[in-house]
């Protein structure tokens, strides 16, 4: 036989290979298709990191950062104002605890005498300003009026002297905060007067804290 011929020669030469390859036509495609029935239908293989898609994997990735109790503070939020007796800690008794640069001391009712008798709005625009060895809102520009006011008054009030808490106007918190945020130099100065003119901006800056 010439060469042409094997080329058209068949694989399966004996009775044995046409049983082998009928049955093999057969059963190849029906074990493929029980696997691809078993493969489609089967729940998902869990193995290993087979549930880091599960809710709860995912949840705890994405849960915020902080812990529940923790609060962003917010820089442009309205401020809110400390109380006289922690304002006079941090701010006022490194003088008038000791009576350092000549300062009254606090509980001191001499000292405070005649101090007491310029009245509240004698003594808060001093203090505001500064007065002697005294620095303007004892040295922390930062501190509100009303801030200022309930220091003197929590310092009056333990050193003979009987003044009334200052009460909190609205547009207070919001125009510092306005004053602070606008950058002008004269925030102090000025905050009164932005006073009127921020009240918009206080009842937005309310409305966004709720
Ligand atoms: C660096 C020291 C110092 C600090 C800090 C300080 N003071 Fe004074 N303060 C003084 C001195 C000194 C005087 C007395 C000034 C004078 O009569 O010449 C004074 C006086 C005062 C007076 C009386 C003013 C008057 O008209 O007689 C008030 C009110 C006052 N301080 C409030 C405060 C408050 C509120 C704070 C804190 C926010 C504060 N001070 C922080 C030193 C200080």
């Amino acid at each position: 036989m010439s060469d042409a011929h094997n080329e058209h020669e068949s694989a399966i030469k004996t009775p044995k290979q046409l049983i082998a390859a009928v049955f093999a036509s057969f059963a190849v495609p029906i074990i493929l298709i029980i696997l691809l029935v078993q493969f489609v239908t089967s729940d998902k293989l869990s193995g290993a990191g087979s549930q880091s898609q599960s809710p709860d994997a995912v949840a705890a990735r994405i849960r915020p950062v902080a812990a529940e109790d923790y609060s962003l503070k917010d820089a442009n939020a309205p401020k809110v104002l400390q109380t006289g007796e922690a304002v006079y800690t941090a701010s006022c008794a490194a003088c008038h605890g000791t009576g350092a640069a000549g300062a009254p001391k606090m509980g001191d009712a001499a000292g405070w005498g005649s101090r007491i008798a310029a009245g509240y709005e004698g003594l808060l625009k001093s203090a505001i300003a500064g007065k002697g060895g005294m620095p303007a809102k004892g040295g922390n520009p930062d501190l509100d009026d009303v801030e200022i006011g309930r220091a003197i008054v929590h310092m009056v009030n333990a050193s003979g002297g009987k003044f009334k808490e200052p009460e909190v106007k609205p547009a207070a918190a919001a125009a510092s905060a306005a004053g602070s945020a606008s950058a002008s130099a004269t925030a102090s100065a000025s905050a009164s007067a932005s006073a009127a003119a921020s009240a918009p901006a206080s009842a937005q800056a309310a409305a966004s804290s709720k």
